[in-house]
């Protein structure tokens, strides 16, 4: 059995693999997963991954229950590894979206049923997939600029742009510093994908020469207290017409959503982007339902 819980545990080939499958069930719809069921637990709130993971496994002909943490036995303190066994024994997916990376690694530990990151402290990957599907789809290059918070965000850019191979610079303020340990994994494999990583703190240096630029808020869920400190830290982070005039002719903008105007973009950036941020958030869809498909494969094995 696979679990989907970051692109590290994925091999170049199998991220290809899953953006050229989205790109064809997108196409042409099948129903492949008749009668299967999805539980989603969510810690946090979610437009878009429910409405991707709840209409995924429908149009695939399965089901799914939306669990939100606090109306599960959980809230009270029934153990993360007793919950993995329940549900994990009664569904065929588990999606969660959790506050702690840790919480998916326990839950992933006692399932029976494969468990999906829907998003969690340290990634966010079926974001990073959609994102994926979106540039091939607007026909760029793999050269991605990301401005902003050393986040969930930047952390699955970085790994997906080393196993990849892609050029990735990422700007982020003075005393913000990427993850170490992620770091230390995408420095690796850039060795052998021929990835090139820059980390700067001048989102200028990032931009230059770059086809995809990529942000995301600067108070990720779960942050509200740290606002005002963090709103000073990233003055000048915005992504705006001087920025993107500093990226390649023609570059894509792209937002994981939600996004925040006069903070890490602007109005008018957002504006004129908006066909290709759309299309990201609409491609969520065909990725999940391609790693639902994907990780069918491996029922049993
Ligand atoms: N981008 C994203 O994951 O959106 P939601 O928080 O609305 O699911
Ligand atoms: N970094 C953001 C992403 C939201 C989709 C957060 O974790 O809130």
């Amino acid at each position: 059995m696979r679990h989907f819980l970051t692109l590290r545990d994925f091999s170049k080939e199998e991220i290809l693999e899953l953006i050229n499958f989205a790109s064809s069930i997108k196409k042409e719809p099948k129903k492949l997963l008749v009668d299967k069921s999805l539980a989603m637990i969510f810690e946090k709130n979610s437009t878009r991954t429910r409405m991707a993971f709840e209409l995924g496994i429908k149009e695939l002909g399965g089901r799914s229950l939306f669990l939100s943490s606090n109306d599960l036995q959980i809230s009270r303190g029934e153990p993360i590894k007793d919950t993995a066994r329940v549900i994990g024994s009664m569904v065929d997916f588990v999606m969660l979206r959790v506050n702690s990376h840790e919480s998916l690694l326990e839950f992933a530990r006692y399932s029976k049923a494969p468990i999906i990151n829907g998003l969690s402290d340290l990634y966010h990957p079926t974001q990073v997939l959609g994102d994926l599907l979106t540039i091939k789809e607007f026909n760029k290059q793999g050269k991605v600029a990301f401005i902003g918070d050393a986040n969930n965000m930047a952390n699955s850019w970085l790994i997906a742009a080393s196993i990849l191979g892609f050029e990735i610079a990422l700007a982020i303020p003075q005393n913000y510093a990427i993850n170490a340990e992620i770091l230390e994994f995408a420095k690796n494999e850039a060795k052998k994908s021929g990835a090139k990583i820059l980390i700067t703190h001048d989102k200028f240096e990032a931009l230059k020469g770059k086809d995809v630029v990529i942000t995301d808020t600067w108070i990720s869920m779960g942050e509200e207290a740290k606002k005002v400190q963090k709103l000073k830290d990233f003055e000048g982070f915005i992504v705006d017409n001087k920025a993107m005039s500093v990226a390649n002719e023609g570059a894509i903008f792209l937002h994981c959503l939600p996004a925040y105007r006069g903070y890490e973009v602007s109005e008018e950036v957002f504006e004129a982007h908006s066909e290709v941020i759309f299309t990201e958030a609409t491609n969520r869809l065909h990725v999940v339902k391609a790693v639902l498909c994907f990780l069918d494969k491996f029922r049993g094995i």
